[in-house]
């Protein structure tokens, strides 16, 4: 059997009114993470939801719950979402004075460690901590907002930390976020990405299951 894509649905993309209906559908339908956007209004533009939030998500999750922190102060405020039940904590390089240490309190919490890069920081600064992590979320779009087009450079960016892991002898999870759908999902899984997240690809169609299935289809079909 040829090697399996995991999908992370955003539910930033689903009906806030009803997100544990979201959930409850998408995770019976074969969805592998929950991925979950936090946003600050001071790291990116855009605000979104905190650690009571998750900590009622956590309440419907079947399947890991993969918190994507996009905020300023990671370091001070990880605690929070570890508490809150985030089975997978994703911080950014850029938000971190910490990154060693940050890393550290997710496992030591039993938690799963990402670290995410913007489209505009270089791999290779990854080199130093990708030894300590679980995952590395390669940003395909500027964070901040769903629906944004998929910008073509991720691609050998991704193609870049497989080849940045493989000297260094690790194998995190490679994800990637931001503009993934059936189109631009083989592009990222045929150049090392293993874990794709998407949000209005999912949530925005009529049927989020098929669709979901459709992205996962396409970026298998290269492997
Ligand atoms: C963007 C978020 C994404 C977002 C993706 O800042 O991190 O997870 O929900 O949305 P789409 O798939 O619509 O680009
Ligand atoms: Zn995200």
């Amino acid at each position: 059997m040829s090697e399996r894509v995991l999908m992370a649905p955003s539910i930033l993309s689903a009906d806030f009114m009803d997100l544990g209906a979201a959930v409850r559908l998408i995770q019976d339908g074969g969805a592998d993470f929950i991925h979950v956007d936090v946003m600050d209004g001071h790291f990116v533009p855009n605000l979104t939801i905190g650690p009571p939030v998750v900590k009622a998500l956590k309440r419907v999750a079947t399947v890991p719950l993969d918190v994507h922190l996009m905020i300023d102060n990671a370091d001070s405020a990880v605690g929070w979402y570890l508490d809150a039940g985030a089975d997978l904590v994703t911080v950014h390089a850029e938000a971190c004075d910490h990154l060693h240490r940050v890393v550290q309190t997710i496992r030591g919490a039993g938690a799963r460690a990402g670290v995410s890069l913007n489209p505009g920081t270089p791999v290779e600064a990854l080199r130093d901590i990708i030894g300590e992590v679980d995952l590395v979320l390669i940003m395909s779009v500027n964070p901040g907002f769903g629906g944004q087009s998929f910008i073509p450079r991720s691609v050998d960016r991704v193609r870049r930390l497989a080849a940045l892991c493989v000297e260094e002898g690790v194998a995190p999870l490679i994800q990637v976020d931001g503009g993934i759908d059936p189109t631009t999902a083989p592009l990222v899984a045929s150049t090392g990405a293993r874990c794709l997240v998407a949000g209005s690809a999912v949530f925005c169609q009529s049927d989020p299951i098929s669709a979901m299935n459709s992205i996962r289809e396409a970026a298998e079909r290269v492997l």
